[in-house]
């Protein structure tokens, strides 16, 4: 949710942070701020709004030092106000966090018996104050972090300064992640929440466990546990991103650029999973053995927003191609019904970040519940991943417009390699039907192609319609997801009230809804359901619904019976959704441009929901 970065070394802290936080301003957008130390003392600038609004600060403060540490907030205790934006500071202990503190409110109370006085609404705050009270104790800096830290339930990720040790600064964390780095220099080192924020200045980072701090110092680095001080070894993981891929390159969104960048997204996700001759899939690297799979009884999945579309998609391809039962469930969901987890059962988490609240703890409920899990993420050594028995990796690179694109259509070519290795070791499937739809996997990219040429197209039918208030996706069986993902995506960037249907339930309610102002998304692709889906366009016709279908490239009868028609050129239908899902990407982003909103960091949202 919120995004931290810190720097200690020789450089002037203050532009490395600031250059992080912007790499991170979709973590959180309602506040910012940053601290440092000049001329010996601490000096916070701290401002509400975007990043810019801080940077003008900045500009006439002339602010610079080191260490540095900044944040970016997307609020949780206490609305987005100067006093509440991080740092928060207290008697020299300044403290960037994400995360919740849930025994805040018993805290604050004691410590306020104590004679403390809050300066902000926050939960943040309280652990200034508990360190700063572990110091006054006597115990040194190190010592009061843990301390404090031991005091404090829920959830954290943490940058640390303060006034009496200006060559120290601490990283620490539990639930929120947390990733730092040595820099080039001796004594120079970086914390950040993500990894996109370290792009420019290391590619090697060390992921910090839960319960685990940083301390750095001109001496070195040192991992310890937070609950005992014991050190710890690390591994250095060694990250293929380029931080040319967290540049906007030309495109005037993120999100633009990151739906243009699906053909190579997805042609990167089956590189090596592919065996030489084309005919099967190798998914070796998850660790699951064909043995495995045939030990599978059953699927459950668990995801959220966007990563649960793709895995309703998953469910469809599991069970028809697998022929394994498979189960979906909304994490947040799962996690507090008890669960029936059956030995034998697979968990597939899926999340680009690979941080999810309530995927994470949802997972781990199925993991005490007996169930293996195999999770499909975007962000290497995420919580997620390093929690799972197996990961399969989508390599979208990192995806920075909150709106979720590139990582949905390679969380699908991910699915559908898992089917088809499934489905070969429990022989559901011959050879010659694996390798047929290995084939239209690798021809998959050049038709995303060319759905990315109807981009015209739909900035086209964007002008006309995005004036409307209400939105209806329609479509049928596999596309059903296809048609929520649709109006997720237009919901959440340009505001508009959008409802995804399953096309024959529309009769059962939505179809009160339609009248001459509502423009209804019609997914009619040439499968089994195209007569159908027909016969619901014609009811919308029939209560003069404004009707945009979408259809394959040959298709002789829509063009008659809709508003608009946009035709794409298919895979065949168990591909489809990942063609049809394109023109709804832009679609939503084109409507957003012309309603002016912030396509990249739209109200009230943040790209991973740390917090459940
Ligand atoms: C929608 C969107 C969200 C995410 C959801 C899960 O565009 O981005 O709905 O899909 O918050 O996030 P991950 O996949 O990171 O677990």
């Amino acid at each position: 949710m919120c995004g931290i970065v810190g720097y200690m070394g020789p450089q002037d802290g203050v532009p490395v942070v600031m250059d992080g936080l912007q790499k991170l301003e979709y973590r959180g957008y309602d506040s910012a701020g940053v601290a440092t130390f000049q001329d010996g003392r601490i000096t916070i600038n701290r401002s509400v709004g975007k990043l810019r609004e801080l940077e003008k600060k900045l500009f006439a403060s002339e602010l610079s030092g080191s260490p540095a540490i900044g944040h970016t907030r997307w609020a949780t205790h206490g609305r987005p106000t100067e006093p509440n934006a991080h740092p928060h500071v207290y008697e020299g202990v300044v403290v960037v966090h994400n995360g919740i503190v849930e025994n805040y409110i018993a805290l604050r109370e004691e410590l306020a018996a104590a004679g403390h006085r809050f300066s902000s609404e926050t939960d943040t705050e309280i652990i200034s104050h508990l360190i700063a009270r572990e110091l006054a104790r006597g115990l040194d800096f190190c010592q009061a972090v843990r301390a404090a830290l031991n005091q404090v339930r829920g959830a954290f990720a943490l940058g640390i300064m303060y006034e009496q040790e200006p060559e120290m600064l601490i990283a620490a964390r539990k639930g929120s992640p947390l990733v730092v780095a040595h820099g080039s220099q001796q004594g120079e080192y970086y914390i950040a929440s993500d990894i996109p924020a370290l792009l420019a200045y290391s590619r090697e980072v060390i992921f910090l466990d839960d319960d685990e701090m940083a301390v750095c110092s001109p001496a070195g680095m040192t991992i310890m546990t937070v609950a005992d001080g014991r050190e710890q070894q690390k591994e250095v993981h060694q990250i293929a991103w380029d931080p040319i891929m967290a540049e906007k390159g030309g495109y005037k969104h993120f999100m633009l650029k990151e739906i243009f960048e699906q053909p190579q997204a997805v042609s990167n996700t089956l590189l090596g999973r592919i065996s030489e001759d084309r005919r099967k899939t190798d998914l070796q690297e998850t660790g699951f053995t064909p043995a495995d799979w045939r030990a599978v009884k059953k699927i459950m999945i668990l995801a959220c927003g966007t990563s649960w579309h793709a895995g309703l998609v998953g469910k469809f391809w599991l069970e028809r191609l697998a022929r394994i039962p498979t189960e979906i469930d909304i994490a947040s969901e799962f996690r507090y019904r008890d669960p029936l987890v059956e030995e034998g059962t697979l968990l597939i988490g899926i999340s680009q970040s690979g941080e999810t609240a309530d995927t994470l703890a949802a997972l781990r409920e199925g993991k005490d519940k007996g169930a293996k899990i195999l999770s499909i993420c975007n962000v290497m050594g995420s919580s997620i991943s390093r929690q799972s028995d197996g990961v399969m990796y989508t390599y979208a690179g990192p995806e920075i417009g909150v709106a979720s694109t590139k990582a949905f259509t390679t969380q699908l070519a991910c699915l559908m390699l898992l089917a088809l290795d499934m489905a070969a070791a429990r022989k559901t499937m011959d050879d010659e039907e694996i390798a047929e739809n290995v084939e239209a996997l690798l021809k998959l990219p050049a038709l995303l192609e060319k759905s990315l040429i109807l981009a015209p197209r739909l900035e086209q039918i964007a002008r006309t319609y995005h004036h409307a208030s209400d939105y209806l996706f329609l479509a049928r069986g596999l596309n059903y997801p296809i048609a929520l993902e649709g109006a997720l995506k237009l919901k959440e960037i340009s505001y508009i009230h959008a409802e995804g249907y399953p096309a024959g339930e529309m009769k059962h309610g939505p179809i009160a809804l339609i009248d001459e102002n509502m423009p209804v998304v019609i997914l009619a692709p040439h499968d089994h359901h195209y007569e159908k889906v027909v016969s619901n366009l014609q009811e919308v016709v029939a209560r003069d619904g404004r009707v945009i279908a979408f259809t394959a490239s040959t298709d002789k009868r829509l063009a008659d019976l809709s508003h608009e028609v946009v035709k794409i050129e298919e895979p065949g239908e168990i591909l489809n959704p990942l063609v049809y899902v394109i023109p709804l990407q832009l679609l939503a982003y084109y409507t957003a441009v012309f309603k002016g909103t912030d396509v990249d960091q739209p109200r009230n949202l943040a790209k991973s929901v740390t917090v459940e």
